[in-house]
C-alpha cells in the first residue's frame, strides 16, 4: 500500500506587500531584504480573512486537480501554526466550508516543518488502513503573530496555502517513499512565539534568533534529508527535485551547496512568497508542478526547519 498524490492546489492572498512598503513600516530596504533574504514580496491576508479561508481556496484546487470532491475524503489534516480559533481546530472549518460531514479532520502543529509532520501522519494512517483519501493542508497567516516594529522578523514572513489530495493505492511504485521527522525541544527559546491561551492569555508575537536559527537550519536539514535517502535506499544524486521550506534563499543555497545539489534542481518561491510557513513547501511544489518542472514519475524531496526546533523529510515518487 502507498499513498499517492492525486492532486495539488495553492492559494495566495490578493494583496502583494513589496519590500519597498516594507521600508515605510519598518528602518530596513529593498536591497537589505533582497541580500539577506531573497525575499522580493509577500502576500498579507485581507482584514476579515483567516487561515481557514486560504487552507479552504487551496483545497479547492487540489480536489479540481484530483478531479474529486469531499465526498471522496475521509480525512483532513490541516497543518499549522495560526489556527483561526484556539479550537475548535482550522481543520473541522475547512470541513464544514467544504460541506463534509463525514470522516474525521484535525490540526497538528509543527510550525514551519508542518507539512512535513503532516506527510508523515497522513503516510501512516493510509497505508496502515485508517483512512482511504487523505486532504492535507499547509495554511498560514503569519501576518498576524508578526510584531510588525521588529525588522528582524516581520520582513522575513507572508501569508498562503497549498494542499494535497493523498489517495492509498495497492501495487504502485509511486507516491511517498518514505518521511522521517525529527525534533529537539532544548532549542525552543531560539524561535517561538511570546504568548499562548495557558500562559498568556494572550495570541504573541513571533520572536527569532535569527543567525542562530540559521546555522541550526543549515546543518539539520542536510542531516535529515541524507538520512531521508538513505533510509529509503535512495542515492541523493538520483532524486530530480528537492522542494525546501521556504524561508530563506541563503539557507537553500548553503544546503544545496552541502549536498552537491545541481543548478536548477531545487525549487525557491521565496523571493515571490517569503516564508508561509507549513504552506511553504505544498505552495513552492503546486509552482513546479504547474508550470511542468515536476512532472508525474519524479523523484522528490520534501524537507522543512522551524520552531520546536522541528525538521524532516519526505521522499516521494509524484
Ligand atoms: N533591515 C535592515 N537591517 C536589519 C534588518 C532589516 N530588516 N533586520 C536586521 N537588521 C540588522 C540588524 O539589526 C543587525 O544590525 P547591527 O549589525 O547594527 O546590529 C544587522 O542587520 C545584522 O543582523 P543579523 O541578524 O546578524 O543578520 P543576518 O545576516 O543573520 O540576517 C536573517 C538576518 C535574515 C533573519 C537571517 O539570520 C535568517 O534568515 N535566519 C534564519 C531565519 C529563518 O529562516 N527563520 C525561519 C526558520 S523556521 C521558520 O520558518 C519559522
Amino acid at each position: 500500500m502507498r499513498a499517492v498524490i492525486r492532486g495539488i492546489g495553492s492559494y495566495l492572498p490578493e494583496h502583494i506587500m513589496h519590500n519597498a512598503e516594507m521600508a515605510e513600516r519598518v528602518e530596513t530596504s529593498d536591497e537589505w531584504i533582497r541580500e539577506r533574504t531573497g525575499i522580493h514580496q509577500r502576500h498579507i491576508a485581507a482584514e476579515g480573512q483567516f487561515t481557514s479561508d486560504l487552507g479552504f481556496e487551496a483545497a479547492k484546487a487540489a480536489l479540481a486537480d484530483a478531479d474529486m470532491t469531499a465526498d471522496d475524503l475521509d480525512l483532513i489534516i490541516v497543518a499549522t501554526s495560526t489556527p483561526d480559533l484556539t479550537f475548535p481546530s482550522t481543520a473541522t472549518i475547512i470541513q464544514e466550508k467544504l460541506g463534509m460531514n463525514h470522516g474525521a479532520a484535525f490540526d497538528i502543529q509543527a510550525v514551519c516543518s508542518g507539512f512535513i509532520y503532516g506527510t508523515h501522519v497522513v503516510n501512516a494512517l493510509l497505508r496502515s488502513g485508517g483512512a482511504k483519501r487523505a486532504l492535507l493542508i499547509g495554511a498560514e497567516t503569519f501576518s498576524r503573530i508578526l510584531d510588525w516594529e521588529d525588522r528582524g522578523t516581520c520582513v522575513l514572513f507572508g501569508d498562503g496555502a497549498g494542499a494535497i489530495v493523498v489517495e492509498a493505492v495497492e501495487d504502485t511504485k509511486d507516491g511517498i517513499l518514505h518521511t522521517f521527522i525529527r525534533s529537539d525541544g532544548r532549542h525552543r527559546d531560539m524561535l517561538y512565539v511570546d504568548g499562548g491561551p495557558s500562559r498568556t492569555q494572550t495570541v504573541g508575537h513571533l520572536r527569532m534568533l535569527g543567525n542562530q536559527v540559521f546555522k541550526h537550519a543549515v546543518t539539520d536539514i542536510s542531516q535529515v534529508m541524507r538520512d531521508c535517502a538513505e533510509q529509503a535506499g535512495v542515492e541523493i544524486a538520483d532524486i530530480d527535485w528537492f522542494v525546501p521550506h521556504q524561508a530563506n534563499q541563503r539557507i537553500l543555497n548553503a544546503v544545496a551547496k552541502k549536498l552537491k545539489l545541481r543548478p536548477g534542481q531545487v525549487v525557491s518561491t521565496v523571493a515571490q512568497h517569503a516564508n508561509t510557513s507549513a504552506a511553504s513547501v505544498p505552495l513552492a511544489m503546486n509552482a513546479a508542478v504547474k508550470d511542468g518542472r515536476i512532472k508525474r514519475g519524479d523523484l522528490v524531496m520534501l524537507e522543512a526547519f522551524g520552531g520546536g526546533f522541528t525538521w524532516g523529510a519526505a521522499l516521494l515518487r509524484y
